[in-house]
């Protein structure tokens, strides 16, 4: 692994988080959006994380300074020519990804990687914007990154050995855990997690069990889940889960279809803990 500078396109939810994990284990970052106010945000979501840590007596305020002097931002794409690795972190949506890769493409060095850290979508057919197609992979990151060890490392259909083992050294080099997989739709976490809240979805309108005693069974010490699925959907965003059953159904067929009560949280603007609320109300709307 050669890399020494990391680009971050996209500085929402995960482009912040991905920010501060780079930035912890010493990495030089620049973060890309398209507005002086999402890059602001992005900081601010790396901030709060090195503050948390701050407070819990795990860092120095000085250290914090030092590692957040790391994070350069940027509107244009001049910054990222002499990064080694790219990560695009836009929302999900095929079109948009493709355009920022062919920018990327424009933009950056012939040798660097570009990674996507798309939910669900085929990494192959991002892949298919740029000139080099080998230098591309999914680095996909769990939310929130900061405490989420595992990575998803996904090949596409044209990507190389050496792509592969230089995102796979730097997921652990930033402390990270990586798994390999194939570029099939949701991958490996997402197509189980979907099916699962689907089930979960059908336990409660057959009216066998209430919503929160499915989640609470499921962070049982032995069930071994952090957090239980409807709750799960509240946190990763209604609209996200949505959005990649929508990708598994296209993939996979109506087995995976978005079912009415999410469908219906759609409709109604309730988005889980970002609106205030999802399955669960978490008394801001
Ligand atoms: N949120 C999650 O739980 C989660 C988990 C894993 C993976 N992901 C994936 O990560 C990606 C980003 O998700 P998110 O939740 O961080 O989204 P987000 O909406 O919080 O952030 C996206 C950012 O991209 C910026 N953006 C839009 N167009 C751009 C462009 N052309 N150039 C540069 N920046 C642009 C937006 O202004 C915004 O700041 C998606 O593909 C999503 O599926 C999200």
């Amino acid at each position: 692994m050669d890399i020494k500078k990391i680009g971050i396109v996209g500085a929402g939810v995960m482009g912040g988080e991905i920010a501060f994990v780079a930035t912890q284990a010493g990495f030089p970052v620049v973060l890309k959006d398209i507005e002086r106010r999402f890059l602001d945000i992005g900081v601010a979501n790396a901030r709060q994380i090195y503050e948390f840590k701050v407070r819990r007596r795990r860092m120095s305020e000085d250290e914090m300074e030092q590692k957040l002097k790391l994070i350069s931002v940027t509107l244009g794409y001049d910054e990222l020519a002499d990064a080694d690795f790219i990560i695009e972190a836009v929302p999900e949506n095929l079109d948009l990804k493709r355009r920022v890769f062919s920018e990327l493409d424009a933009a950056c060095s012939p040798g660097a990687i570009l990674a996507t850290n798309t939910s669900a979508l085929s990494v192959s057919a991002i892949a298919e914007a740029v000139s080099r197609p080998e230098r591309v992979a999914g680095m996909h990151f769990f939310n929130p990154v900061s405490m989420m060890r595992l990575v998803e490392v996904v090949r596409g259909a044209r990507t190389s050995d050496k792509t592969m083992s230089s995102v796979c050294a730097l997921a652990e080099a930033i402390g990270k855990s990586p798994v390999r997989c194939a570029d099939s739709a949701g991958f490996i976490v997402n197509r189980l997690l979907c099916a699962a809240m689907l089930e979960a979805a059908r336990c409660e309108r057959e009216g066998l069990m209430s919503r929160a005693d499915i989640d609470s069974a499921l962070i049982k010490p032995d069930a071994g889940l952090p957090v239980g699925l409807f709750k799960m959907a509240d946190q990763l965003g209604i609209d996200l889960i949505h959005k990649v059953m929508r990708i598994l159904q296209d993939a996979f067929g109506d087995r995976f279809a978005p079912p009415e009560e999410v469908e219906r949280l759609i409709a109604s603007g309730h988005l889980g803990v970002k609106s205030g609320k999802g399955f669960y109300d978490y008394g801001k709307s």
